[in-house]
């Protein structure tokens, strides 16, 4: 098995201006620096970049402890987070999960979502489900009062207690959030719920190797020592100025923004992917859009997507380029059976497991892309795993904290999300928002 993440540039070569990539290295190395001495903007928010090396066996132990709790007394557990408090640990179990395993009976609990939404009919169906069940529910959020999660928890937390018991009720949920700040905190302490501690210095979107990911990823029955173990080994490896894919990523998009790509297409070929390519793109698009600047994050799931984006991908305007996500080893073996009528004419395929077709897919669309103008980075991945999955999301965090300094952005904050919510709150004649209220009714009249 190939024992390492790699990053492979050589398709991208003849789009950027002959030594742009060697260039604009040192420039990656000075970001590089500023992430790791936190000499930038938003280095209050740099708790992220030690904390593999920092989680220690007690904490894991600790969130070990409180899983188990959880899928010894319950049919369904439900997180309740968005953003940054949803999509890190929906990407893992995602990834790692059978995909038809919510069809079938289980000793485990069926891990479910909320409060990543506002949808009426979405939460109706959850409340239906629950009805009569065993459940518990961990609540994240690191503000402690984000709308989405606070009316799914309410609602949950009702529903819970109105079928157990205010007491029982209370050791079935638990709680991730502020150490000491947020309502969310407040009514912990208040209703002694079991919880954990989302570090001030550690922002939602790079959270998930936090309490906020590990809790939901040992809910789901995986192993959070060996996705903390990759996490630590690629932190190691991501401080050297060579030999460094962090660097080397963070270069290449640089380069190729700079030459005219200003959107970036995360492609996988595996349909386990779908999530982790959502989490990438709250990553940078929260990171690097700002100040009128940043590449838009855009991501596909090939090759379903081939046949409803590709066309845009191969002869649409040429300011894409593609950044594929390959997973060298399946963790099953599919092959391809001969038919002695052949009317369906694959028997030039009979004998060949399903994954040499997807790759051939995925290698034959890459020389098409790169003909039909689109630059396109492969980035290998030896296995679906823990370990590698820990390395991938450190390996992302890292680079997007490079990228973000050589962009010249504060990659750690995110001023323009507030936006919607002072118009929602104003909308909805929030206490405090009467001055935007009156403003905001002038503007729909
Ligand atoms: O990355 C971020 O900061 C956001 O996406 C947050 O994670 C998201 O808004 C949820 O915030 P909170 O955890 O405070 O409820």
């Amino acid at each position: 098995m190939n024992n390492a993440i790699k990053i492979d540039l050589k398709n991208i070569l003849r789009f950027v201006p002959a030594n742009a990539l060697n260039s604009i290295q040192t420039e990656a190395v000075t970001a590089l620096h500023t992430v790791d001495n936190a000499t930038g903007a938003g280095n209050d928010f740099l708790g992220w970049v030690n904390l593999p090396a920092e989680t220690t066996q007690n904490l894991l132990d600790d969130i070990k402890t409180s899983a188990a709790r959880l899928t010894s007394k319950c049919e369904y557990v439900v997180c309740i987070g968005i953003g940054g408090s949803y999509l890190g640990a929906k990407a893992v179990i995602e990834a790692l999960s059978n995909s038809f395993a919510s069809y079938s009976k289980s000793e485990s609990p069926h891990l479910l979502f909320a409060g990543q939404n506002i949808g009426e009919d979405y939460l109706y169906e959850l409340q239906q489900l629950l009805k009569g069940k065993k459940f518990g529910i961990v609540v994240i959020s690191k503000s402690g009062t984000t709308t989405e999660p606070a009316i799914a928890f309410r609602l949950l937390k009702e529903q819970l207690e109105s079928q157990v018991g205010k007491k029982e009720a209370a050791k079935l949920i638990v709680a991730i959030t502020d150490e000491h700040r947020g309502a969310l905190r407040k009514l912990a302490t208040e209703e002694g719920y079991t919880t954990f501690v989302i570090a001030d210095n550690v922002g939602g979107r790079f959270s998930v190797l936090s309490p906020v990911g590990l809790l939901p990823i040992a809910v789901a029955g995986f192993d959070i020592d060996q996705l903390v173990a990759g996490a630590r080994d690629m932190q190691t490896t991501t401080v050297a100025d060579t030999d460094n894919i962090a660097l080397t990523y963070a270069s290449a998009r640089n380069a190729l923004y700079r030459a005219g790509k200003k959107i970036e297409i995360l492609v996988n070929y595996n349909p386990k992917l779908h999530y982790l390519a959502e989490w990438w793109k709250q990553l940078y698009g929260e990171s690097e859009g700002k100040d009128n600047k940043g590449i838009f994050p855009a991501a596909v799931d090939n090759s379903t997507d081939l046949h409803s984006m590709g066309q845009w991908i191969q002869e649409g305007e040429r300011t894409i380029f593609e950044t594929v996500i390959s997973v060298m080893e399946q963790q099953n073996c599919v092959t391809i059976p001969a038919d002695k009528d052949n009317l369906d004419g694959l028997n030039y395929l009979a004998g060949k497991r399903v994954d040499e077709v997807n790759k051939m897919a995925e290698l034959g669309t890459s020389i098409a892309h790169v003909d039909g103008g689109v630059p396109s980075i492969r980035i290998t991945l030896p296995q679906l795993s823990e370990y590698w999955l820990g390395q991938i999301i450190y390996f992302f965090e890292k680079a997007c904290g490079i990228s973000g300094y050589m962009l010249g952005v504060n990659p750690f904050n995110q001023p323009g999300v507030e936006a919607y919510k002072k118009n929602m709150f104003a909308l909805l004649n929030k206490p405090g928002y009467e001055e935007e209220s009156k403003a905001i009714q002038q503007k729909i009249k």
